[in-house]
């Protein structure tokens, strides 16, 4: 979105609004809270700013809702993932009066971008009862701890005049509604939730501990706003809570005696995302591949590009992947590719004794090679 006229800015409450990011998939929502009052007088905020690729968004968005990016006064950030803070060097630059405010945990690594004077950062430890007065404009707002949800300081912020709250990356998710228009979760926005917890949240307890710091809050949010995925609001919230409640991630996951199925699912689609990053164009054309039925349904059920379920056992299903790997990949770095792969399913302790057997022949021919350039040798 380069243009004013195609930037599209959800207001989901008093002066809260919600710019998205493009990607279809997997996007960032950023927020931005205009408090102000009757006499005039207004603060600017804005939550989870993005990477540089969001900048041209963010000036367009302050110029239309704050009259300018120099007009903006805090940044709250959740924490320090690059997603949401990478974009922060730039933005301090581009608004001068902005302060950050962040656990100190985010802080210690946010700092690491270099450039950011340390007295234009608050840490949200230093409020009293964690709650802000904004003197300006009479307005409160509180933080909320998100311990572990994902990150050690993860930090969410509760907007008391909307009932909107922030809750960064917790309640997160790829994009798996098929309409893909709209920014408020329907039941479909579930199974992009679950996948992204299953995969970036460290344990259930972690999320339990949230979930009753969130039960606890006075007066109880309407909304809830996460950093990527869908709004929730209306009847899904209290069922989405309940459902997150219960959802088994990460350290739990992985102990679990668990249906192979899930923790494969997981590790094709951590290689998958590796990939992503690695190497595009493979990426994609493994996707075409993957998502191709052959004679009845596609063996590989997709939602975006995540898989959500296999319809063939989990050998066969790495085997696919292997084999397609093999067959698509023309670059010299196909062993890079293939350690990529053997990590991801290690990661998630997958076993793969097809591929052993292979690896196991290649050193057999080498030794039969061998073998007989020896006994050659010895007849020559
Ligand atoms: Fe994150
Ligand atoms: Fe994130």
């Amino acid at each position: 979105m380069s243009d004013a006229k195609e930037l599209k800015i959800y207001e989901i409450g008093k002066g809260f609004y919600l710019v998205r990011s493009d990607e279809k998939d997997f996007h960032r929502n950023i927020y931005f809270k205009r408090f102000s009052n009757d006499k005039g007088k207004a603060i600017n905020m804005i939550m989870d700013p993005g990477t540089k690729k969001d900048l041209p968004n963010l000036i367009l968005a302050t110029k239309k809702l704050f009259g300018g990016i120099q007009n903006t006064h805090l940044i709250f950030l959740s924490h320090q993932d690059p997603d949401l803070t990478s974009v922060v060097p730039a933005l301090l630059a581009t608004a001068p009066k902005a302060k950050i405010f962040a656990s100190i945990d985010t802080w210690r690594l946010l700092k690491m971008y270099g450039g950011i004077p340390e007295d234009r950062f608050m840490a949200i430890e230093d409020f009293k009862g964690d709650i802000l007065n904004i003197k300006a404009t009479g307005h409160k707002i509180r933080f909320v701890n998100a311990t572990y949800c994902h990150f050690r300081g993860a930090m969410m912020f509760y907007d008391l005049e909307t009932k909107i709250l922030f809750t960064g990356d917790f309640f997160a998710g790829v994009d798996t509604r098929k309409d893909g228009e709209g920014v408020y979760a329907t039941e479909e926005s579930w199974d992009g939730i679950s996948l992204f917890h299953e995969i970036y949240m460290p344990s259930t307890r972690a999320l339990q501990e949230t979930i009753n710091r969130i039960t606890l809050l006075e007066p109880f949010p309407d909304i809830i706003a996460p950093q990527h995925g869908d709004v929730i609001k209306g009847g899904l919230l209290l069922d989405f809570i309940s459902r997150l409640y219960n959802l088994e991630v990460g350290i739990e996951l992985l102990e679990k005696d668990t249906p192979e199925k899930d923790l494969t699912i997981l590790a094709i689609n951590e290689f998958l995302d590796k990939m992503k990053s690695v190497d595009p164009s493979f990426h994609k054309k493994l996707i075409e591949k993957l998502k191709v039925a052959k004679d009845f349904t596609p063996p590989f059920v997709f939602s975006g590009d995540v898989i959500t379920d296999l319809k063939l056992s989990t050998t066969e299903a790495i085997k696919a992947i292997w084999n397609m790997a093999d067959f698509l990949y023309s670059g010299e770095n196909i062993e890079e590719i293939r350690t990529y792969f053997l990590s991801a399913l290690d990661q998630y302790n997958v076993d793969h004794p097809f591929i052993v057997e292979e690896s196991e022949k290649e050193e057999f021919v080498e030794r039969t090679g061998e073998l007989k350039d020896d006994l050659e040798d010895l007849i020559g």
